[in-house]
């Protein structure tokens, strides 16, 4: 990255914004961006696929290094493959949502992914904008700018069903708490907010106020750089 790269990282349970937020960021900034839960969709698609058992991290561990993951960082058209193959679309089913928390525990899945996700970082010339949810903690601790967004569960279970088109909201919202108390409880790199992320409670807010709010803290510190 040049002097001017800015490197920001957005971290926070399911449901807040954090996709939305980071690409219009990225976009109005002229940054790349990566969403790293597509990464951990991306191979927990691939031990599925590969009838990989997903209750033995023994198992799983021993085949994490096997697919080929790469993910495109234009913010307009992000982009992920497995070995070639663009799964996009097949990384959104509800069977990869509930057992995307279990395969991200793995400690040897997180140590790859998180070698892959420093290596896209390192190689953003104009700087990046990366969502997750260990971005700030773990993945990029010297982030130029670390944002934890958060929302009450009612509101992050209405956006999810809303995006699910026609899902149950009482249904979304029972499989997205259970899936945040599972990546906030595992071991390794659990979902955590860092001690000097900017806490934004995204409840009340739009979408547009939550991008202006978020542009708005990167050019505080691109000022101040
Ligand atoms: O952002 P998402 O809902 O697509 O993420 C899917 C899952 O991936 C999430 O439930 C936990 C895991 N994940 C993670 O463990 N660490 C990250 N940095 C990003 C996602």
């Amino acid at each position: 990255p040049t002097a001017q790269a800015v490197i920001v990282a957005i971290d926070g349970p399911a449901g807040t914004g954090k996709s939305s937020t980071s690409k219009a960021v990225a976009t109005q900034l002229g940054l790349s961006y990566l969403d790293t839960g597509a990464q951990y969709r991306a191979i927990t698609w691939w031990m599925v696929t590969n009838g990989i058992d997903i209750d033995d991290p023994t198992a799983i561990a021993a085949v994490t290094g096997k697919p080929e993951i790469v993910s495109g960082t234009d913010p307009a058209e992000p982009t992920i493959t497995v070995d070639g193959v663009d799964v996009a679309g097949p990384i959104r089913t509800q069977e990869v949502s509930s057992k995307v928390s279990a395969v991200s525990a793995v400690p040897e899945v997180r140590a790859r992914i998180t070698e892959l996700q420093r290596a896209v970082a390192a190689g953003a010339e104009r700087g990046i904008v990366v969502e997750g949810r260990d971005i700030g903690t773990t993945v990029l601790p010297d982030a130029d700018l670390k944002v934890f967004l958060t929302a009450s569960p009612e509101a992050r279970a209405a956006r999810r069903s809303g995006e699910l088109k026609g899902a149950d909201i009482n249904a979304t919202r029972e499989a997205l708490v259970k899936r945040d108390a599972a990546d906030s409880s595992r071991k390794t790199s659990p979902l955590a907010k860092a001690d000097d992320a900017v806490e934004v409670d995204t409840t009340e807010l739009t979408l547009a106020q939550v991008i202006e709010c978020v542009v708005t803290l990167v050019e505080e510190k691109r000022a101040g750089k």
